[in-house]
């Protein structure tokens, strides 16, 4: 080794001992003609005194350089004792200084507070992730990591690798796809998620699975979206619902303790699909805040599109926001909900747009009141997001910390603007036994052309999400394990035999081999580690991580290929030509 001890390691112990450090120059400074330099390595810093100048008379040192230094560990003088750093009552008194590489002007430095732009910082991110907060946040992503390795192995899980050039498999985005070189017209899909594989697993027996693994979506970003990002991936065999929310609630509270000292209760709250919106108005509820929206229905009259939506079995819903709110900060919410009506209520009075239409209201809460309407869950959903804002922006918080599962979702949706049936998780998602008439029952609608919509709600998937402070964490589902009923699933949403038969033929064929009741989860790993370390961008938490355009600014990616290597596709290209024009 280049060096005998990291910064970490100068303990006060080594008082008297000579030692070799190496490291980057924090910092230089002159007081009183002796020179100080700030060591950093990756475990912390350490101050080097410099009294022998001839020590670096011939050398050029500057920030960011990366030095060798031989010297003595000694005690700070008292008054120098900085009893916050850990290597703050020690120095090491430098008796050889040897540069090992120069560095460039820095276009910021690696400090932990910094204003510099994001783009800045992504395109130089070789230096973003000195900086001591970043190397903390890839530290506990690893903790986290070899966390979930450990418990899952000490349970019984398998950790088994699964391709990446890969058949298409449906998780609701659009498929990154690589062309093949050996077989022309013909493409590979980059996985969205191991889903078939980690089936297909549990055909072959192995039982308990589990992979750390990336995937990768082309759809468009947000901070909790990359296009390619990592799951923590488990399937189980022979288990329903409870037993996939006991592992993962465990591992959950695993990584809570040891990564942050915090000892979870499970089993986790759980609530309905349908309880959500109701109450909350999100299937993603943060329950930090315990604001619940109300049913206005019976309390507003008068108002005329109201009234006219609740003669037709419509609701008035409302968003009590406990704070006298202004004109513009109520505007400000059209960013959200586009449309809406408010009253306020303070005093026993009310005032505000549709305050003379607002009847009984001695029994309401003092507050802002957000008020929509509509039919069936809808009122509900449009307020759902503006909660989840609301309570952030007004740290309308209760307490640090809301886990809670999601069960009992719809196992399917309309699409109102595809005018279609989807898997509201995916297709492989298993029913509730007490349910399956009703699958019947929407076969039959279907079959005879008969209106359904109002079935499509009430058949429950054995779908849950597990939900931390209003971000979805992790969604999983037991699959169904019978051709036929995987088939007709399949035939619900409106694939022909055909398509069934190109994109799942082989599925289907292995689900007829003896495949046990299985089922599983995938939780979001970035997820997790931006939750652990408090951060609201998983672009924070990941080494290299992509713009909201799809970007690495960094290595420059997407980027234009060498001619000889587009040559290899020329077939495909060409095809892909004649059968888009
Ligand atoms: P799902 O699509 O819900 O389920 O994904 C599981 C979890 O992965 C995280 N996640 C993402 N994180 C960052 N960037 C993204 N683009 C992104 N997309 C999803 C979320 C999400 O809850 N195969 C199923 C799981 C199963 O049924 O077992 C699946 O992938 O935290």
């Amino acid at each position: 080794m280049l060096r005998t001890h990291t910064s970490f390691e100068l303990k006060k112990e080594l008082i008297g001992s000579e030692v070799i450090i190496c490291g980057w120059v924090r910092r230089i400074r002159e007081v009183g003609g002796i020179n100080f330099i700030d060591l950093r390595d990756r475990y912390g810093r350490v101050q080097v005194v410099i009294e022998d100048k001839t020590l670096i008379e011939n050398l050029d040192i500057a920030l960011e350089y990366v030095i060798r230094v031989k010297g003595l560990v000694r005690r700070r003088p008292e008054k120098d004792i900085n009893p916050n750093h850990p290597t703050g009552e020690i120095e090491v008194l430098a008796k050889e200084i040897e540069v090992l590489n120069t560095s460039k002007p820095l276009p910021f430095l690696p400090e932990d507070n910094i204003q510099t732009s994001e783009e800045t910082r992504l395109k130089y991110r070789f230096i973003d992730l000195r900086r001591p907060i970043m190397q903390r946040n890839i530290i506990i992503r690893h903790k986290t990591a070899l966390i979930v390795r450990n418990f899952l192995s000490e349970n019984g899980f398998i950790e088994i690798e699964t391709p990446f050039l890969t058949k298409s498999t449906p998780e609701g985005a659009r498929d990154f796809i690589v062309p093949s070189r050996l077989n022309p017209r013909k493409f590979y899909a980059l996985p969205q998620s191991p889903q078939l594989y980690k089936q297909t697993l549990m055909i072959s027996g192995f039982d308990k699975y589990f992979q750390i693994v990336r995937c990768f979506r082309d759809e468009d970003l947000r901070s909790d979206r990359q296009p390619e990002f990592t799951q923590i991936d488990i399937e189980m065999s022979f288990v329903d619902v409870e037993d996939v929310l006991d592992i993962t609630e465990r591992l959950i509270q695993k990584i809570f303790y040891e990564i942050l000292g915090i000892k979870l209760e499970i089993p986790f709250l759980r609530l309905s699909y349908r309880d959500a919106i109701v109450n909350y108005g999100s299937d993603k509820p943060d329950l930090r805040s315990e604001i619940r929206l109300t049913d206005l229905t019976e309390i507003i009259e008068g108002f005329k599109i109201f009234d006219e939506i609740k003669s037709k079995n419509g609701k008035i819903i409302a968003l009590s926001i406990p704070l006298d709110l202004s004109r513009k900060e109520i505007e400000d919410f059209k960013k959200i909900v586009s449309e809406f009506v408010f009253f306020k209520k303070f005093n026993n009075q009310i005032s505000g747009q549709i305050a003379k239409y607002v009847k009984n209201y001695q029994n309401l809460e003092d507050g802002t009141y957000i008020v929509v309407a509509g039919y069936n869950l809808k009122p509900y959903k449009m307020l759902g997001s503006l909660r989840n804002e609301v309570i952030k922006k007004y740290k309308l918080f209760k307490k640090e910390w809301s886990i809670l599962w999601v069960l009992d979702f719809p196992l399917f949706e309309w699409n109102e603007e595809e005018k279609k049936i989807e898997p509201s998780h995916h297709i492989f998602t298993s029913i509730y036994s007490e349910d399956l008439r009703k699958f019947e029952e929407l076969e039959v609608r279907i079959k005879n052309g008969e209106s359904y919509l109002d079935l499509i709600e009430s058949i429950r998937g054995k779908q849950y999400d597990l939900v931390i402070n209003g971000n979805e964490i992790g969604s999983g589902s037991i699959r169904v394990h019978k051709r036929d009923l995987q088939e007709r699933f399949m035939k619900i949403i409106g694939l022909s035999d055909e398509e069934i038969n190109k994109k799942f033929g082989f599925f289907l064929n292995i689900l007829e081999y003896g495949a046990p009741p299985h089922g599983g989860i995938a939780l979001g790993f970035d997820r997790i580690v931006a939750l652990l370390t408090n951060n609201e961008s998983i672009r924070e938490v990941i080494p290299f991580p992509k713009t909201t355009s799809g970007q690495a600014l960094f290595e420059e990616a997407p980027s234009e290929i060498d001619i000889s290597l587009l040559n290899e596709h020329k077939e495909t290209f060409k095809w892909i030509n004649e059968i888009l024009t």
